[in-house]
């Protein structure tokens, strides 16, 4: 049984590592003289001032202050525990890590906990293999032998006391402990899971810990999920994380989704940087393991309301995490899909596609507050203030929340204020006597502020103007709707060649008139524009009228647009 881990032996394992490897490993370090150096994994920063020193093995931060031995570093950078910690390092020098059998913590009685349900896991995969209902299960859901391999997979027969008998009714005690039995009030116990596929659920080492079974057939509930055991504690675990983390560590990003099966049929298309909350919200719990193992969460919802009430939790949940480069997008799957149905339809290209184009979570949070608000009223731009503000204040101190600030400031209204970072546009006066059209004075209008496009209602008719540049108008009003954070540049970025060029042009000449009466010059110059398209037409028409050659459709369309001059 495991005690607590001799300090002699702590000493000695500190003797025989280095930290220089210990790092290296997970975070490349450069040599600069007896030192070595990095940029801070403990926080963001550009230059490095993460430093480790292998004559005194330790490492020191001079921007964030982080310091410490190979242990602590371990312990913050993986996310382990002191004796889980101890373990890593012992296993990756080959060391055997003794236990004090005098004194016990609370180690000690953690250890028969997972030895029993290792025992469960290899008795269930066991199970699996004899019982050809079970096989036929995973078969007909296109689950490979490799990925019943991988994740371990297993059955629970269809008995009272097959795991009871298994393991040894002596072991009743522990196995209760390990949430593996029901008990009743008159204290028999039998099987928990039964006649359901198994998968268990492992710690960041890779120890199982608790399970997951679905059922066969149809049937209530589809998934029994081990209940909350010393081990295991839902809301602080990610389903398949030991697995994902090498593919994670190689592409920066965690998808989180929703489904045990979806881990399996996502990693079996080769997408393996996948975790799986377990049938719970997502916690702040979650958030922070989650980007202690990379810089960008990807959270794939069910197009359903479950899933957008999920998805919402889940960004609440990671606003106070996003500490500067730490980025978190969301994607929406049709209704009626999950990861598992996609992937299997549209393989890991299609899939990985549609994880490219997720919404950033800036957009997602104004789209979402704003969905019900009329954003063209003061009233409207107030509520969401109102309900913005808490949101973007939970963020941590950093550039990060200053963007969110500024977005907030733009869209309700408030004075736009040059972001330092964004470089201010040159305006130059532009030539006297230019000729400027309608067209590029709303255009200009929208350069010089693209948030205007969401301020105002499009007038009807538009869509009928016929005007040199007029099809570049209504796109650029679209693109600006579609991506309401955009800037000019960016949205510029959109179009190519002769256009492009017109609109950069326009982009860095002057917009006459004061900023506050913009929304108003854009609103005439766009209803400027329908009339003068209206009376181009009813002009071709009416002369086409006097040489008596108008068709009924014509005459008809001439009549309206009279009708609509008066
Ligand atoms: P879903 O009902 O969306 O099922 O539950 P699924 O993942 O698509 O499962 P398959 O494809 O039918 O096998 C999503 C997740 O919610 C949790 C499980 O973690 C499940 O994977 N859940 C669901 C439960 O914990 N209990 C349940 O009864 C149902
Ligand atoms: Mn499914």
């Amino acid at each position: 049984m495991a005690g607590r881990i001799p300090d002699s032996f702590v000493d000695e394992l500190l003797q025989r590592v280095d930290i220089v490897d210990i790092v290296n490993a997970r975070v490349p370090l450069k040599r600069a003289g007896k030192e070595y150096q990095a940029r801070c994994p403990f926080h963001d920063e550009r230059t490095p001032s993460f430093t480790v020193v292998p004559q005194k093995q330790f490492f020191h931060c001079f921007g964030c202050g982080a310091h410490g031995s190979a242990i602590k570093f371990v312990m913050d950078y993986d996310g382990l525990s002191f004796p889980d910690a101890i373990e890593t390092l012992a296993a990756h020098v080959g060391m055997h890590v003794p236990r004090d059998q005098t004194h016990r913590d609370e180690q000690d009685s953690l250890a028969p906990l997972y030895a029993v349900i290792a025992e469960a896991n290899q008795w269930f995969r066991a199970q699996l293999a004899k019982h050809p209902r079970a096989l036929s299960y995973f078969e007909r859901r296109g689950v490979s032998a490799a990925m019943s391999e991988r994740f371990e997979l297993g059955y629970a027969p269809d008995r009272w006391d097959g795991l009871l008998n298994a393991l040894g009714p002596v072991r009743r005690d522990e196995m209760s402990a390990a949430g593996l039995l029901s008990v009743k009030d008159d204290g028999h116990a039998y099987d928990k899971f039964r006649d359901r596929v198994m998968f268990p659920i492992h710690d960041r080492r890779g120890r199982p810990m608790a399970f997951g079974g679905r059922i066969l057939e149809q049937g209530e509930p589809k998934y029994l999920n081990s209940p909350e055991t010393p081990l295991f504690h839902k809301g602080r675990e990610l389903y398949g994380l030991s697995l994902a983390r090498p593919a994670a560590q190689k592409s920066g990003r965690l998808v989180v989704v929703e489904g045990y099966m979806d881990v399996v049929s996502l990693a079996q298309h080769g997408v393996e940087e996948v975790v799986a909350t377990l049938g719970t919200a997502t916690t702040k719990d979650h958030a922070e393991l989650l980007y202690r193992n990379v810089e960008g969460v990807v959270f794939c919802f069910d197009g359903d309301r479950a899933g957008v009430a999920a998805a919402w939790r889940a960004l609440e949940s990671t606003l106070p995490r996003l500490k500067d480069g730490r980025q978190a997008h969301f994607l929406f799957l049709p209704d009626g899909e999950d990861p598992d149905t996609i992937v299997r339809k549209e393989g890991a290209g299609g899939f990985r596609a549609r994880l490219d184009r997720a919404q950033p979570l800036s957009d997602y949070l104004f789209a979402t507050l704003e969905s019900d608000i009329d954003m063209t009223t003061i009233d409207g731009r107030a509520r969401l203030t109102a309900r913005a503000r808490p949101l973007i204040d939970s963020m941590p101190d950093g550039a990060f929340r200053d963007l969110m600030r500024q977005a907030l400031a733009d869209r309700s209204g408030a004075r736009r204020v040059t972001v330092a970072n964004e470089p201010a546009p040159v305006r130059k006066p532009r030539p006297a006597g230019a000729p400027r059209t309608l067209v590029r004075q709303a255009l200009a209008l929208l350069l010089a502020k693209p948030q205007l496009a969401l301020e105002i209602e499009l007038p009807s008719g538009f869509e009928r103007v016929d005007k040199p540049g007029s099809e570049v108008l209504r796109e650029l009003m679209q693109l600006t709707r579609d991506r309401p954070l955009a800037s000019a540049t960016e949205l510029i970025e959109h179009f190519e060649g002769s256009t492009r060029d017109a609109l950069i042009k326009l982009s860095i000449s002057e917009v006459p008139g004061d900023e506050t009466a913009w929304r108003e010059d854009l609103m005439s110059a766009l209803i400027k524009l329908i009339e003068q398209s209206d009376a181009d037409r009813r002009q071709a028409l009416s002369e086409k009228l006097r040489s008596g050659a108008l068709d009924e459709a014509e005459k008809a369309e001439l009549r309206v647009l009279l009708a609509r001059k008066n």
